[in-house]
């Protein structure tokens, strides 16, 4: 039998937070697979170290980090890729993904996902950071990166969005976490198709899909994460799954967290959508 793929399509996943812990723990036969969201285990004893131990007992996980800052100007910090390779050495963790954006410049954090000019002098400075990354982190560690949600266009630009994500990926020879939500949300604000857009994309690197719910905020759709999703969103996804086939696919929700029953109901709502398209049911 051919060994198993570590980037194998896990089923349908929620990123872990805090307030839901030892109640999934009680149940763990709700989702296939979580996410952690890195930053909050690296370098920590106590609960967080437990639960990790706890997380590599119950599911398959990855890990989503958000302070790598890809397209920043400052050297990659080495000692951060270290603690979140030993972060997966723990976890048993499949693959590791961040943003496309930068989170810090000339030694300050941002705490914000900025998005970067899609230049070729960025995609250049990306795909190069994305190497070294690789390198670090050595083959059992995939590495990805997600489309990130913008507020603006920059008059530099050189490139549509599609467009420069495709060249970083490409270029670099990494996975892509497809954030379904963040295509639709950019699509409303900047006015393009998104099913055009996910059609430009290199489908075949796909690693994982990201699903979430969004708010509209005087005129503009911000990437809140703090509710349902639209039935746009969810179409969007099974036109997607149409054409990539099963992806490992997970519910993020990080503002007002609701009770955990919640956060499943949409996780399975998910789930059949997702075996309506893969099942013959199709997109519609
Ligand atoms: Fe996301």
């Amino acid at each position: 039998m051919p060994p198993v793929s570590p980037t194998a399509a896990l089923g349908h996943g929620v990123g872990l937070r805090r307030p839901h812990w030892a109640e999934l723990l009680q149940q763990p036969e709700r989702v296939d697979f979580v996410e952690l969201l890195a930053d909050n285990f690296l370098g920590r004893g106590g609960a967080p170290a437990r639960m990790a131990d706890r997380v590599r007992e119950t599911w398959p996980c990855v890990l989503h980090g958000v302070a790598l800052s890809i397209g920043g100007p400052a050297p990659l910090d080495t000692d951060y890729l270290d603690a979140v390779a030993a972060l997966a050495r723990r976890t048993g963790a499949r693959w590791y993904t961040d943003h496309v954006c930068f989170s810090n410049a000339f030694g300050v954090e941002l705490h914000e996902l900025v998005p970067l000019p899609c230049t070729r002098e960025a995609v250049r400075h990306v795909v190069e950071r994305v190497k070294q990354v690789q390198a670090r982190l050595g083959p059992g560690l995939p590495f990805g990166l997600e489309n990130a949600t913008t507020y603006l266009r920059f008059p530099q630009d050189e490139l549509g969005e599609a467009e420069f994500l495709t060249e970083i990926l490409n270029g670099a020879d990494c996975g892509l976490l497809l954030d379904v939500n963040n295509v639709y949300v950019n699509s409303v604000n900047h006015g393009f198709d998104p099913r055009a857009f996910i059609d430009a994309l290199p489908l075949r690197r796909v690693l994982q899909i990201h699903l979430a719910g969004h708010e509209w905020v005087d005129g503009t759709i911000i990437d809140t994460h703090g509710t349902t999703m639209i039935p746009e969103v969810l179409d969007l996804y099974a036109y997607t799954l149409e054409r990539t086939g099963p992806v490992s696919t997970l519910v993020e929700w990080d503002n007002r967290i609701p009770p955990l029953d919640v956060l499943l109901a949409e996780n399975d709502r998910v789930r059949a959508r997702a075996a309506a398209v893969l099942c013959g049911g199709g997109a519609a």
